[in-house]
């Protein structure tokens, strides 16, 4: 047990077609504030963001992972895509600068089923060289001043052949980001949508896009 011990928290159903998933989040976000003047200590990690919702729909309805494929999720707060990805197959690494969001978000993938292996990295000045046939970005690209980490991260830390799966809920940055980002990088590119309706939310509807990113296994 860590410091998520004193994290008074809230169960989470989650339903996928056939399949239902538990999570445990924070009941009260506003008491993790510490510092509203220091943009790292926002507790963004402390619940499952809309595009975290429409990612695990998209992996679960049109992804099927091989038992060696490993899959990276950056800043994966609560961990729910990541989570999807290890019961659809892979080997799953959950990774987040927050020790706290990544101690709730190991616990959450073992209530799953699975073990994930958990890294604690910040974007700025990430160390990991391990290559990941997958890298998971839900609603992560909100700040250009981060924006430009996490490309150097996608470029890194990628296989050949690998994919970037990609979610936001239509966020400006992510768009500026990636139409400059794809036209440097040799990538293809695929977008989907998907509507999500939250029950407990003050807007329930979200339309939250994800881009598909292949890196192709031979460039010619
Ligand atoms: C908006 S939340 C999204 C959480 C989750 N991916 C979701 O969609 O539910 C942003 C996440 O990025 C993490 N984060 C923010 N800045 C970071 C940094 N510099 N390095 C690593 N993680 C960071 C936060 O702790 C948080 O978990």
């Amino acid at each position: 047990m860590g410091e998520s011990e004193y994290i008074e928290k809230k169960e989470l159903v989650i339903s996928l077609p056939g399949r239902e998933l538990k999570l445990y989040v924070a009941a009260d976000i506003e008491a993790l504030i510490t510092d509203i003047n220091d943009e790292d200590k926002v507790p963004c990690w402390a619940d499952v963001w809309p595009a975290a919702y429409g990612l695990a729909h998209y992996i679960w309805e049109t992804i099927d992972f091989l038992t060696d494929e490993k899959v990276l999720e950056l800043g994966a707060g609560m961990g729910l895509p990541g989570i999807v990805c290890g019961l659809k197959g892979a080997k799953l690494t959950l990774s987040d600068f927050n020790p706290i969001a990544l101690e709730m978000a190991g616990n959450n993938a073992r209530i799953n089923g699975l073990d994930a292996e958990l890294l604690q990295e910040d974007w700025r000045k990430f160390a990991c060289q391990d290559k990941f046939d997958c890298i998971l970005a839900s609603d992560i690209l909100y700040d250009p001043k981060l924006n430009f980490y996490l490309g150097k991260i996608f470029s890194n830390n990628l296989k050949p052949g690998g994919k970037i799966l990609i979610s936001h809920p239509g966020r400006k940055a992510t768009y500026e980001f990636l139409d400059k980002w794809l036209d440097n990088n040799l990538f293809r590119e695929e977008k989907h949508l998907r509507e999500i309706e939250l029950k407990d939310a003050l807007l329930p509807r979200y339309n939250i896009v994800i881009h598909n990113i292949s890196f192709p296994l031979h460039i010619c």
